[in-house]
């Protein structure tokens, strides 16, 4: 085993390279004496929206950017919300928090998103809106879920900042867009973060209230909200690394090229097949995820040899706990208990090196070889 272990993910030297000009918005902050909104958060906004087309509202995180999104949409008791079970957490907790019931579709065992035809099949006269997940950075198909669904969608674009479909990019499709500002996302704060985007002038505005307890003036509040403010801290370090933000991710694609490439040359696509990105999307790999063959296995091969691999998601949403007095069962949404089973997230971020990335799949590759 060689010692150079290759994470799963890291800021380092991410961070390092970009020192100087964190540290000039850091004290630019500490100087201002405005800590929460303010001018750094608008200016923040304008850039993103500069970058999307579309307006954005900075919130705490991306939950709260799912959840307030749903709010301004009056989701509330008694409505149904079509999303996917194989996700994370917040998704359709976000739906459970407003009173709603979250009624699950099974994913496209391909691109890992929700299958449209079967979010559209389960909306009923309930349905108050569809949340699609753009997973690991790719689009869910949202093109045909706005033509085939009356009602708003909201896109849960927490992963997948610069993604696109037909050309038009995620959070821009729907109604409203939210995303997460996680330290690991590939637009990732220091600290916990978030935003939604919506055309819909009125949406933004709720969700200006909203973030703000429902407040129109300093003290008078029109309705309930809640505290999801984005800090003026996070809003100036977000803003160097959004200059960067395309370069990473056209960094992010070399390396899944990379890694396909490599997998093709060593015969492997029977064994380990990456998420298929359909024709006329454009992914920006915040996971580099593929369904292999004996996937524990695997992980355990990966972490002996030094490699950090990643399982997203080990349960299927609708087996959960907290989700149990829905009354789904095992085999309710095969497909996706099937890529629990089978995901495996390979190392990928922007200051990876392709040799790193030839070694990992070198390492896959002996272990699918067996013993010499
Ligand atoms: C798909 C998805 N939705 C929602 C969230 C919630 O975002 P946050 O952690 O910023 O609350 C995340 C990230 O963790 C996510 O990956």
């Amino acid at each position: 085993m060689r010692d150079d272990k290759i994470p799963a993910f890291s800021l380092t030297e991410q961070v390092a390279a970009l020192r100087p000009e964190l540290e000039d918005a850091w004290h630019r902050v500490l100087d201002s004496g405005q800590y929460i909104l303010g001018p750094e958060v608008e200016a923040f906004e304008q850039e993103v929206q500069s970058l999307l087309g579309v307006p954005a509202v900075g919130v705490a995180n991306g939950s709260d950017a799912l959840l307030l999104a749903l709010q301004a949409l009056h989701v509330g008791p008694g409505d149904e919300v079509v999303t996917t079970p194989f996700t994370f957490f917040a998704t359709a907790g976000s739906i459970s928090r407003l009173g709603a019931v979250p009624v699950f579709a099974d994913v496209n065992p391909d691109t890992f998103n929700v299958d449209p035809d079967q979010a559209l099949a389960r909306v009923t006269p309930r349905t108050r809106a569809i949340l699609p997940v753009h997973l690991f950075g790719l689009m869910a198909d949202t093109l045909r879920l706005v033509e085939g669904f009356a009602g708003p969608v909201v896109e849960d674009a927490a992963q997948a900042i610069l993604a696109s479909q037909g050309g038009r990019w995620a959070g821009t499709v729907g109604d409203v867009g939210c995303f997460s500002l996680y330290p690991t996302k590939n637009l990732g704060a220091f600290g916990d973060g978030g935003f939604i985007t919506s055309r819909r002038p009125e949406l933004g505005e709720a969700v200006r209230r909203l973030r703000a307890h429902g407040a129109t003036a300093k003290y008078y509040h029109v309705e309930l909200g809640m505290n999801s403010r984005l800090d003026a801290l996070q809003a100036a370090l977000l803003r160097v690394k959004l200059r960067h933000l395309r370069a990473w991710t056209e960094r992010r694609v070399a390396l899944a090229d990379r890694y396909r490439a490599g997998f093709a040359a060593c015969g492997l696509q029977e064994a380990v097949r990456p998420q298929v990105v359909p024709a006329g999307f454009a992914a920006v790999y915040h996971q580099f995820t593929v369904r292999a063959d004996r996937r524990d296995a695997l992980l355990e091969w990966l972490a002996a040899h030094g490699v950090g691999a990643t399982v997203y998601y080990p349960h299927p949403l609708h087996l959960l706990p907290a989700f149990a007095h829905l009354g789904y069962r095992e085999g309710s949404l095969p497909a996706a208990e099937q890529l629990c089973r089978e995901a495996l997230s390979l190392p990928l971020y922007p200051e990876l090196r392709f040799e790193q990335v030839d070694r990992v799949v070198d390492i896959i590759a002996a272990f699918y070889r067996g013993p010499a």
